[in-house]
Formats: C-alpha cells, sequence, structure tokens
C-alpha cells in the first residue's frame, strides 16, 4: 500500500496496491481461506467468531462450501495468492441478509474491510437485497468504526451480548466513500481512498 500525500497536505490518501484484487468467492479458495486462520490474531477470531477459537471454524468452511451466490454470497481479497480477507452475506429473511467480515490482522485499518463490504452490497442490491444486518461485539471499536464510515450515523441495538446494526444498502451505494477501479474480466482492484 502506498501513502500518498494529498495537495492540501491535510489528508493522507490511501491507495492500496494494485495486487489486491476483490473478486468473487470461488470454492478453489477454501484453502486459502483455511491459511489465514495462520494470519489471525486470537483477538481478531473472537471478534469474527464470538468465542475463542485457535483457527477459522470448520463450520465457516463447510458452509463457504454451499455458496450459491445467491441464498449465500461472498467475496475475496487477494494479494500476493494469499487470501487477505473474506466477507460474506447470508440471507436471513426476504430482503435481508446477514453478513460477515475478516481481515488477516497485517492488513487491518488499510481499507480493505470497507472495500469488501461495499463490494458485497453492489452484489445484493441487485439480487433484492436492500438490507444488511451485522452483529458486532460492543467492544469492537474497528468493526463499529468501519460500520460508521459506511453508514454515518448507524447505532447498533442491544441483542444479547451483540450490538445489531441494520444497514440499508440504497444510501450506502449512492454514496462516494470509494473510488473503485474496473479492470478486464470482472475483476476489481480495489483503490480505497479516504
Ligand atoms: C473489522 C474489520 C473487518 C475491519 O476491516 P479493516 O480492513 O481493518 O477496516 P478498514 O481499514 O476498512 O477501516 C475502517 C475504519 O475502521 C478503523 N479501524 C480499522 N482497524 C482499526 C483498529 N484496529 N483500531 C481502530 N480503528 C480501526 C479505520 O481507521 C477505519 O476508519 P477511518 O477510515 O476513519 O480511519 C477487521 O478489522 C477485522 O477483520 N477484524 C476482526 C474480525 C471482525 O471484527 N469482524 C467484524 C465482525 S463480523
Amino acid at each position: 500500500m502506498t501513502d500518498l500525500l494529498s495537495p492540501e497536505k491535510s489528508t493522507t490518501v490511501r491507495v492500496i496496491a494494485d495486487a489486491v484484487t476483490i473478486r468473487e468467492f470461488d470454492s478453489t479458495d477454501l484453502p486459502g481461506i483455511r491459511a489465514m486462520s495462520h494470519h489471525l490474531s486470537a483477538r481478531s477470531l473472537y471478534q469474527r467468531f464470538f468465542a475463542g477459537t485457535p483457527a477459522i471454524p470448520a463450520a465457516l468452511l463447510r458452509q463457504l462450501a454451499q455458496v450459491d451466490h445467491d441464498r449465500q454470497d461472498a467475496v475475496v481479497a487477494v494479494a500476493d495468492h494469499l487470501v487477505v480477507g473474506l466477507a460474506q452475506a447470508v440471507r436471513t429473511e426476504p430482503g435481508t441478509a446477514e453478513i460477515g467480515v475478516l481481515v488477516v490482522d497485517a492488513w487491518q485499518n488499510r481499507g480493505l474491510g470497507r472495500t469488501l463490504v461495499t463490494a458485497l452490497a453492489e452484489r445484493a442490491l441487485p439480487r433484492g437485497i436492500g438490507e444488511f444486518r451485522a452483529s458486532v461485539l460492543p467492544g469492537n471499536e474497528p468493526a463499529r468504526h468501519a460500520l460508521t464510515r459506511l453508514w454515518p450515523g448507524a447505532v447498533g441495538s442491544v441483542d444479547e451480548d451483540c450490538l445489531l446494526y441494520r444497514l440499508p444498502l440504497a444510501p450506502l451505494l449512492s454514496a462516494s466513500h470509494l473510488a473503485p477501479a474496473r479492470v478486464p474480466g470482472g475483476l476489481r482492484r480495489c483503490v480505497a481512498v479516504r
């Protein structure tokens, strides 16, 4: 990733390296997703799965094996042939999907989480999904911050031990948080600018 100083010298423009690709999950990504565990801290795993686990749970890998890009969708971020990010959306009721996002520690706080969620949203809206829901642990400041960057003013409601965010897709997709660059073949290089 390159940090460029903007002309005003007051903001940093972050450009994710061209080598990072955000694309549709494919079952051939499963070994790469299993390997993400080696690059995830116990904290990141806990924040994603709400339980102490030494690795991405086998149940998630089984769930991913069933991805049909309709009831369940997933996108991955790939850098240097390694899967460094994963975002999923699973329909829970008509018009609604529950999302989960995971970025390996070394790639966190570089714009990937927001880019993955936006990519999921772009794919979900044409499939009749108008709202994402996200469950976040109250102490998970990075996730809460990332959500409010995409959905300014979003507030989670207390739902058992979590905060449940209801996130309408239309406002997100009409906003310009990201400047995506399309490349041939339907792949997307992500250029996240803030
Ligand atoms: C939550 C998560 C998906 C966010 O992805 P990410 O790529 O790190 O987030 P982004 O770079 O898009 O950052 C979005 C915002 O969150 C902030 N943020 C990211 N990591 C942060 C951290 N460790 N501490 C504080 N803020 C953080 C960023 O600063 C950014 O806000 P800004 O643009 O105003 O600076 C990622 O941190 C992660 O995988 N965490 C573990 C799993 C998890 O918590 N998943 C969410 C619950 S399903």
